[in-house]
């Protein structure tokens, strides 16, 4: 069994027409989720990082896994308003509309080490809103690492422009 066998597709969500990779069925399956953190340590072998960036909601269950398993940290992004401390922001394209991520401002220092960790690249723009917020705190984005890439969306392409290092399981 690979990752990609654990994912689960489920048509018409959240709006018709759309094939959502589900990865809960990767996460409540033992074997299926250490796979998973095994795999996303990966590329990572012997590069200093001292944070994970996990982008809400998967990211987190992945980054809290991955962060344990380098020793680093863990700093949460969120949808705006979730965070009680003080925080920065950065607005982020949807499919219709806008979103904000947040981070509180003191969860990365200059010159560390991020990891930016999440379940799926669609477009990038979450992605890319997590970055700039590593990058608005001084903070070092190592790369990127996701359980699913969607290439037909361009969030690898995007990212990869940028300069940013991206590693997906799957695709
Ligand atoms: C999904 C997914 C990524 C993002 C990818 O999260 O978990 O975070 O979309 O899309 P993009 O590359 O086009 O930005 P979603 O916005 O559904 O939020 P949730 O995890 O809180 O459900
Ligand atoms: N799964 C999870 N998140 C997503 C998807 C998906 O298929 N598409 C865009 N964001």
């Amino acid at each position: 069994m690979s990752v990609k066998d654990y994912i689960r597709t489920i048509p018409d969500f959240p709006a018709p027409g759309i094939m959502f990779r589900d990865v809960t069925t990767l996460f409540g399956d033992p074997r299926g989720f250490r796979m998973a953190v095994d795999q996303l340590l990966l590329p990572w072998a012997g590069v200093r990082i001292n944070k994970v960036a996990g982008l809400e909601a998967r990211g987190f269950i992945l980054g809290g896994a991955v962060a344990h398993q380098l020793s680093a940290g863990f700093v949460p992004m969120r949808k705006k308003g979730k965070l009680p401390g003080r925080t920065i922001e950065q607005a982020y394209k949807l499919e219709y509309g806008t979103a904000v991520l947040e981070v509180h401002d003191d969860a990365i220092r200059p010159g560390e080490k991020v990891l930016l960790v999440d379940d799926l690249l669609a477009t990038g723009g979450t992605a890319e809103a997590g970055l700039s917020l590593i990058g608005q705190l001084g903070g070092d984005a190592v790369g990127c690492a996701f359980v699913v890439d969607l290439p037909d969306l361009g969030g690898r392409q995007l990212l990869e422009t940028t300069g940013h290092r991206v590693h997906a399981l799957c695709s």
